[in-house]
């Protein structure tokens, strides 16, 4: 039980959460008051053994207000921000009493409102990677309200309704594997735009991912910004939400399904170019991809040419950076084919020491980079600063035995 220096107790809970990416992507909101979105989305969870955001959460009457630390800087006015609050908020209202060991009620329903809260939230992969996604954030902060809280679901997928009003892609990191994110819209309180996993992630545990972290010094366009003006200005993306998407769903979610990975990596590859088309058809456009992002995209075209079938396949984000979606037994060669165009760029640059050692020892076949030069692309340094390897992994998981990122006595980021 903890105590803060005033006598009064304090209530603490830690979570940790998974990014994810999306291989059919949202873009593009039908409401922004409820965050919701014009089309369907699915992701793959990324492991969090890699990637992860870990937030802890107190409560106690002894704070004087709610407070916010990100990487353990102070974000001042955050608890005014409509987004923390629609979380904090959207969790509470599902809040449970809370009971000791022997039964004796420590916390009513109606007290938990009477308490101010303090968060703390990090990242353990580097900011500057430029993966710093606030999917894993908010999913993190919801799912440690709710341990905190004790909240309980009025329906299957509520919390997801809730970390979606943080950040609408958070709302697939509340599970693993692969989740699908139904847009809803039948209801007047968009209460059934939620996530829903569709396979959890021991069911295609060869799955892998290589993210190419490309350098970029200009700053990208907010997700929230750049979907707006999409919204506003792109035919191409009506037609997308209206008609393309919910054929692609389905037959992504089936190949998924049954570990078809030709029509999964085909259809990332093409609804990741789709939504890339959507932002030059934004007016004015969005530039997200660039050249080195589109290198990367020549070459694996290249590589599944050669191989005779798809491998491998590309997905990028509201940003320069590649995940490329591959199985197991060829992450190697497509990590080692990576390595060979973008060689190392200072120290750490391979997240994983014994991929590091596989990739740097494999020799790529002759054919190969004969065929793979002919995209124009030269083996240089610096323009990628990093590679991850990483698989698909579970949701949220409780924390207990770490160190807390808040003082169990001030309720203080430590
Ligand atoms: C390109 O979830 O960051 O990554 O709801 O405004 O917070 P907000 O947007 P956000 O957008 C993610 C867009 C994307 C595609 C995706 O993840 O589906």
């Amino acid at each position: 039980k903890l105590v803060h220096t005033s006598g009064a107790p304090i209530y603490m809970e830690t979570s940790s959460a998974p990014t994810n990416i999306a291989t059919i992507k949202y873009w593009g909101k039908a409401d922004a008051k409820w965050n919701t979105p014009i089309n369907d989305s699915v992701s793959v969870t990324l492991n969090q053994d890699d990637l992860k955001a870990v937030t802890t959460v107190a409560a106690s009457t002894a704070f004087e207000n709610d407070r916010l630390w990100l990487n353990g800087e102070e974000e001042e006015g955050a608890a005014d921000n409509k987004r923390f609050r629609a979380c904090v908020d959207g969790v509470r209202a599902l809040a449970t009493e809370k009971k000791d060991d022997d039964g004796k009620v420590l916390v009513t329903k109606e007290d938990w409102s009477k308490m101010k809260i303090h968060v703390s939230s990090y990242n353990t992969f580097p900011t500057a990677a430029g993966l710093a996604s606030s999917a894993a954030g908010y999913a993190a902060l919801v799912a440690a309200l709710a341990l905190l809280f004790g909240a309980k679901e009025e329906f299957p997928g509520q919390l997801t309704s809730i970390a979606r009003q943080g950040s609408g892609s958070a709302c697939r990191s509340l599970s693993g594997g692969f989740v699908a994110w139904r847009k809803g819209g039948k209801k007047e309180d968009w209460s059934d735009s939620l996530a829903e996993q569709v396979a959890d992630e021991n069911h295609w545990p060869e799955i892998r991912a290589v993210i190419m972290v490309v350098s970029d010094a200009k700053k990208d366009t907010s997700s929230t910004a750049g979907m707006s003006t999409s919204v506003e200005t792109s035919l191409l993306l009506k037609h997308r939400a209206d008609t393309v998407v919910s054929q692609r769903m389905e037959a992504i979610e089936k190949a998924f399904l049954a570990k078809d990975f030709e029509t999964f990596g085909q259809l990332t590859m093409a609804d990741s170019n789709q939504f890339h088309a959507t932002c030059l058809d934004t007016y004015p456009p969005i530039f997200y991809m660039n050249d080195v992002s589109k290198s990367i995209i020549r070459i694996i075209h290249v590589y599944n040419k050669w191989a005779g079938k798809i491998q491998a396949a590309y997905t990028f984000d509201a940003g320069p950076n590649a995940v490329i979606f591959t199985l197991e037994e060829h992450a190697v060669e497509v990590g080692a084919l990576m390595l060979h165009y973008y060689p190392e760029f200072g120290d750490k640059y391979v997240n994983n020491p014994d991929f590091e050692k596989k990739i740097k020892d494999f020799k790529l076949d002759k054919d190969l980079l004969e065929a793979t030069d002919k995209t124009g692309r030269e083996p240089k340094s610096g323009e990628v600063k990093m590679m991850y390897y990483t698989s698909s992994g579970p949701g949220p998981q409780r924390l207990t035995d770490t160190i807390l990122n808040l003082d169990p006595t001030t309720g203080l980021n430590t």
